[in-house]
């Protein structure tokens, strides 16, 4: 089968067909994965978290992206379908558009095919320099981990009325900017299927309800690996005494036949 592009998620969409997107680091889970039939490796600057035990994003660099990036693509070039690779730009690496094309150039040429920043509609003009240099970019938007130190915690975002409104026209405002997904992080079920249907690009939801398009977990949470405090859109895909390929068949087959993310795992308001 041809490796999935960015047509084969917009496809979906239009079908209204659901994705999986999981995180991958390394060469061994990536295949796997995309053998269980994940549509998307997210190569998350959560590696800062889960592989190098910072207790934030903040510290990792564009080094560190571009050589994750590297060995999960060796990885998914050995898949029987390889997905689709989208790496984060790291904390402070696209602060203005020079530096933005800049660290995307790294993460691209080390393998991926898009890459995904966290903001609003201040990314406009880099989304639109990194559209004309023919590089897929997915938005990121609500709880944006790098900005941590500015919401003052890990939060629920766009609770109020004019937070939902402004998100909603953010992401209007990246999708005609030539974003080509976004992906929403903690914010009340009834926004991310506002946003979902606002915009003709795929959505991904972590913590946003089962209406988005496609769903995006962690990989140590969803294999029961977490260490600290357990948010509330994770589900252990390990009970039930699978292994780890059983694990991942089981998070796509849930996304698929829309069982997962239950209401347990939502934010209602
Ligand atoms: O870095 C990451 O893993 C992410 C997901 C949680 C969306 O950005
Ligand atoms: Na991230």
């Amino acid at each position: 089968m041809s490796p999935i592009s960015i047509r084969t998620l917009q496809n979906m969409k239009e079908q209204q067909e659901k994705f999986t997107v999981l995180t991958a680091y390394d060469a061994t889970f990536a295949q796997l994965a995309a053998d269980a039939g994940v549509e998307v490796l997210l190569v998350g600057d959560s590696l800062g978290n889960v592989l190098q035990g910072h207790d934030s994003t903040l510290p990792v660099t564009v080094a560190d992206m571009a050589y994750h990036t590297a060995s999960v693509a060796r990885g998914n070039r050995r898949a029987a379908r390889p997905a689709l690779i989208m790496t984060d730009l790291p904390f402070m690496s696209y602060g203005t558009v020079e530096q933005g094309l800049e660290s995307a150039r790294a993460v691209m040429q080390a393998g991926a095919q898009m890459v995904k920043l966290e903001g609003d509609d201040w990314l406009v003009p880099l989304v639109e320099a990194l559209s004309r240099q023919g590089v897929p970019v997915c938005a990121h938007l609500g709880l944006t981990p790098q900005s941590v130190n500015k919401f003052g915690g890990y939060r629920v975002q766009g609770r109020d009325e004019a937070a939902a409104d402004a998100m909603v026209e953010h992401s209007r405002a990246l999708a005609d900017a030539g974003a080509d997904i976004l992906l929403l992080e903690c914010v009340p079920n009834a926004l991310a299927e506002r946003i979902t249907q606002a915009v003709n690009v795929p959505v991904i939801g972590i913590g946003a309800g089962a209406a988005t398009d496609a769903q995006v977990l962690v990989m140590h949470d969803m294999l029961g690996l977490n260490t600290g405090r357990t948010p509330k859109f994770v589900k252990n895909f390990m009970a039930d005494g699978r292994n780890v390929q059983q694990a991942f068949a089981a998070y796509v087959e849930e996304v698929k036949a829309g069982t997962f993310p239950g209401e347990e795992h939502g934010f209602a308001s």
